[in-house]
């Protein structure tokens, strides 16, 4: 009998690998705590789960963003995210994919570059930065920030309102000043959005909201409720997830400088250094499903209801996937990377994603020498299912 392990516990935040490792092992379907999830470690268990949306529901979700002791609905409930019905979701998905494709993303790429270049400026006029508040949080912020056309005034709170819709996935009822400061948080950007939704609904514009208030699909419209859980889906799913994932890279070359190196004599390798990043330490560790009927999992049976902790991050360094998981190689072809979700839940803003690494890293290569840690400790953020640095003290010197 394993006794269980707690993910949320500071040594496995900061370094989950060897646990992942362990579970993998020895009990690759493990029930861990908070909550008692069953986390879901091997790689071709990860994928099966995604590849049959019919026997893992992703209503599981709701455990991570609107428990029932939350004791408030949350719009990101009414998202697409949460749909399991293929014609549902697939009916919101045809409506906000265009936002996302190549056109939207050559039109966004100049702006995301200058933002990226006045970041790298900012960084090299300091030199001792955290680079987390200095360079990944505000990229993408502005990204997000123009997409749904959002006062940049506001830019500096979405850092928080991110932070407390992800805590409340780790949030245990009996934790009463946090459950309302993330209740708190919820009202304050439902009063914001339906601001937003309100104003362009009465002064429609050339951006994505005003986009998706004049969607149509077969003459029906988004309902308000729609519209309210896709903006906060995409200001949730899209910032905190990429700030992560800039803040992974800028460690991992300050943690290699033979690859800062090779990036910097060739660029070209940028793209295969990102998609190395999002394998090595993937922004999402994990999401969460419910089993529609009793299923048997690794030889593990578990009644309908249970609820699953599908460990990407534990699937990604599965050394039957990806041979010597636990070194960061820039030789690496994987066959396909689990980090952005697979099948009808696919992230919609992966492409994205990858633009907006892509030119951070192109900006900073051509300007930054060194980057080195400073002694100063990191603090890795509290949720389930995203895992990254709140802060990340560097030393970044020109070249
Ligand atoms: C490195 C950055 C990112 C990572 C690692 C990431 C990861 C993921 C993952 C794993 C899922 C699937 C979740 C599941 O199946 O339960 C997902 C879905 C999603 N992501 Fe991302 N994401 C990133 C950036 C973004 C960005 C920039 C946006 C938008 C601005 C975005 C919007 C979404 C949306 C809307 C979904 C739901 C798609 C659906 O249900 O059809 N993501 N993301």
């Amino acid at each position: 009998m394993h006794q269980r392990l707690n993910l949320m516990s500071p040594e496995i935040r900061a370094n989950p690998y060897p646990a992942y490792a362990e579970f993998r092992r020895t009990t690759p379907v493990a029930q861990v705590d908070p909550g008692g999830l069953w986390a879901v470690s091997r790689y071709e268990d990860v994928l099966h789960i995604f590849k049959n949306p019919k026997l893992y529901s992703s209503e599981g979700l709701r455990l991570a963003a609107d428990p029932p002791w939350f004791g408030r609905s949350n719009p990101i409930s009414d998202s697409l995210i949460f749909m399991d019905d293929p014609k549902v979701h697939g009916r919101m998905r045809g409506l906000v994919n265009r936002a996302f494709g190549p056109s939207a993303l050559s039109r966004l790429e100049p702006s995301i570059r200058a933002t990226a270049e006045q970041l790298t400026t900012r960084v090299l006029d300091r030199r001792d930065v955290d680079f987390v508040a200095d360079f990944a949080l505000p990229l993408p912020a502005s990204v997000i920030g123009a997409l749904l056309g959002l006062d940049p005034a506001l830019h500096s709170r979405f850092k928080q309102w991110a932070d407390d819709i992800m805590a409340i996935s780790a949030t245990q009822p009996g934790d009463t000043a946090m459950l309302e400061q993330c209740r708190r948080t919820v009202a304050e950007m439902e009063q914001y959005l339906g601001q937003v939704l309100e104003h362009r609904r009465q002064t429609p514009g050339d951006d994505m909201v005003s986009d998706l208030l004049r969607s149509r699909v077969d003459g029906e419209a988004l309902t308000a409720k729609e519209l309210l859980g896709f903006l906060f889906l995409l200001l949730i799913a899209g910032l905190e997830t990429t700030v992560h994932l800039l803040g992974h890279s800028a460690r991992i070359l300050a943690e290699h400088p033979a690859v800062l190196r090779q990036l910097r004599g060739d660029r070209s390798l940028i793209p295969r250094f990102i998609e190395e990043v999002l394998r090595f330490e993937p922004p999402v560790h994990g999401t969460i499903r419910l089993c529609t009927q009793d299923v048997t999992l690794a030889g593990v049976s578990l009644p309908r209801g249970s609820p699953l902790l599908v460990l990407q991050g534990s699937a990604l360094r599965d050394e039957h996937y990806c041979a010597d998981a636990d070194r960061f190689s820039l030789e690496r072809k994987g066959p396909q990377n689990l980090a952005f979700g697979h099948g009808m839940h696919f992230c919609l803003g992966a492409a994205l994603a990858r633009v907006e690494a892509r030119v951070a890293l192109e900006a900073l290569l051509a300007r930054c020498g060194t980057v080195s840690l400073r002694p100063e400790p990191v603090e890795w953020n509290f949720a389930m299912t995203v895992r990254g640095m709140r802060n990340l003290p560097l030393e970044v010197l020109p070249a």
